[in-house]
């Protein structure tokens, strides 16, 4: 919260908070924007979130999908703060595609984007899950490998498919995979995960024995914004 509060003190003009939730990062927008359109889908959160908003007279609250708003002025900056691990779950990637038509031509997107990474592990949990409790528990590997990073300032094709070659340095069983996101809230300022913001994920594979020096072959796949279900996992092998 301390980065997009930093974050939030440069914004300039015209801003749109888009899945406004709480109401907050707008509520901080306040003396730095010249007006702001706060968005919320959800009607009980909205119900909640309208009365706060109303009370300032530069916000602009509105009640539905973020897609199928027509905003009357264009945007300076851009928060939308729907973040998830690797993005899957929540829809940040389906709403900006859809709003940064309106986003100005040196116009900015808090947060700027996102680095996601992974890491061989041994898990006990055998569905996929959050690393937020004790479900969850592991150990790692292998080093942890950048295998993607994004710039919300673009449209981001959401049908992610990698392949991973992932290094091992430790003897066992490998039936997993770790995935980890840092946020860039801007380019100066990267939130690592949180049980809160972005807690990993731990994708269960199939078991492997594997030692020092072998290197796990992986296919990954997912719509962000499709959920966890659209996670597909195949072990391709070792080298
Ligand atoms: C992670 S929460 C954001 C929390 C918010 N930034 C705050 O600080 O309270 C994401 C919010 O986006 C909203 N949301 C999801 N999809 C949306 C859409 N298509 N249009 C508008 N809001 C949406 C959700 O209902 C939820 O309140």
């Amino acid at each position: 919260m301390a980065g997009f509060y930093e974050a939030i003190k440069k914004v300039e003009g015209i801003v749109y908070d888009i899945g406004t939730g709480s109401g907050i990062l707008s509520a901080w927008a306040v003396p730095y924007a010249n007006f702001i359109y706060a968005v919320e889908a959800d009607s009980a959160v909205a119900n909640k979130t309208r009365p706060f908003l109303n009370g300032f007279k530069n916000i602009f609250f509105i009640e539905g999908d973020a897609r199928k708003v027509h905003f009357p002025q264009k945007a300076d900056f851009i928060i939308c703060e729907m973040l998830d691990t690797a993005l899957i779950d929540e829809e940040q990637v389906p709403v900006l595609n859809s709003v940064l038509k309106y986003l100005k031509k040196n116009g900015d997107v808090i947060p700027r984007g996102i680095i996601n990474a992974a890491e061989p592990v041994h898990m006990e949990a055998e569905h996929i899950c959050y690393q937020e409790n004790e479900s969850s528990l592991h150990y790692i590997m292998g080093p942890l490998k950048v295998y993607s990073q994004y710039d919300f300032r673009t449209p981001i094709n959401p049908l992610a498919d990698f392949q991973l070659h992932l290094k091992i340095d430790t003897n066992g069983i490998f039936n997993g995979l770790k995935i980890t996101s840092f946020t860039l809230i801007t380019p100066k300022i990267i939130c690592g995960p949180t049980p809160m913001l972005n807690p990993p994920l731990m994708i269960p594979t199939e078991k492997l024995r594997v030692k020092k020096g072998d290197v796990v072959k992986i296919k990954l796949s997912y719509q962000m914004g499709g959920g966890l279900n659209s996670v597909r996992i195949e072990t391709e092998g070792i080298s």
